[in-house]
C-alpha cells in the first residue's frame, strides 16, 4: 500500500477489541518512529509500552483524575467538540487495550517537543500498516501520569496511544483540498 493510501486509511478509533498482538507488531512501529528526524540529531523521544494489567489501571486512574478537572473547567469551541464526538472525562480505552504507549520528549534537547512529534507521525502510520488502531490522547499536563512509568523528570509526556484492533472504524473526518492548505510562490 502506497503512503498515501495508508495516510488516507488511517482514523481515529476510540474503542477497541480486547485481542491481544504480539508486542513485536509495536517494536516494528518503534523501528519506523525512531527513523524521524529530530533537532542535531538528539532522537529525544521515549516510548514506554504498557501491558500490565494493574498498570494500565493507575495510569487510567490517573488520568480521569487531571481529565475531571479538566472538563469542569472546559469552555466554548473545545467544550462543543467534546460534546459532539462524546468525549468526556472518562477514559475507559486507556484499560480496554492490550498496550499503551507512552511517547514522552527529553526536554533536555533543542526541539525536543517537535522532533518527538515527527516521530508520533511516523508512528500512527506504522500501526496502521499493522492494521492496528490508536487514538492521540493528549493526557492534561501532570507529573503524576509520567510517574507510574518512573519516567525521569526531565521527560515529558506528549501522548498515551492505546493501541488496539479497531472495535468500531468511524467514518473518515474530512480533509481540506490540497488547494486550500498549499499556495505556490506567496502564501
Ligand atoms: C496533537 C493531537 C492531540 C489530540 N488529542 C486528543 C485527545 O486528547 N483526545 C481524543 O479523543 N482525541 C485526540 N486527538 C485526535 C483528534 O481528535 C483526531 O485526530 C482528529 O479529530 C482527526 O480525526 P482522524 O484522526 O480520525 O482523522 C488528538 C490528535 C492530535 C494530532
Amino acid at each position: 500500500m502506497s503512503l498515501l493510501e495508508l495516510a488516507r486509511r488511517r482514523r481515529t478509533v476510540r474503542k477497541f477489541k480486547r485481542d491481544a498482538f504480539p508486542m513485536e507488531k509495536l517494536i516494528k512501529c518503534v523501528e519506523v518512529a525512531k527513523e524521524a528526524p529530530s533537532g542535531i540529531n538528539k532522537q529525544p523521544w521515549h516510548f514506554v509500552l504498557v501491558n500490565d494489567p494493574s498498570k494500565k489501571r493507575e495510569i487510567r486512574n490517573a488520568c480521569e483524575e487531571k481529565e475531571k478537572e479538566l472538563h469542569s473547567r472546559v469552555k466554548g469551541e473545545l467544550k462543543e467538540w467534546m460534546e459532539r464526538e462524546n468525549i468526556t472525562w472518562k477514559k475507559e480505552f486507556l484499560e480496554e487495550v492490550p498496550y499503551l504507549v507512552m511517547v514522552f520528549s527529553d526536554t533536555r534537547a533543542p526541539y525536543s517537543r517537535e522532533s518527538t512529534w515527527v516521530a508520533v507521525g511516523y508512528f500512527l502510520l506504522a500501526l496502521e500498516e499493522e492494521g492496528l488502531a490508536t487514538v492521540t490522547y493528549t493526557p492534561p499536563p501532570s507529573r503524576d501520569i509520567a510517574k507510574e512509568v518512573n519516567a525521569p523528570p526531565y521527560y515529558r509526556l506528549e501522548t498515551i496511544l492505546p493501541v488496539g484492533y479497531p472495535a468500531s472504524k468511524g467514518r473518515k473526518k474530512e480533509r481540506k483540498r490540497v488547494e486550500e492548505v498549499m499556495s505556490i510562490n506567496t502564501f
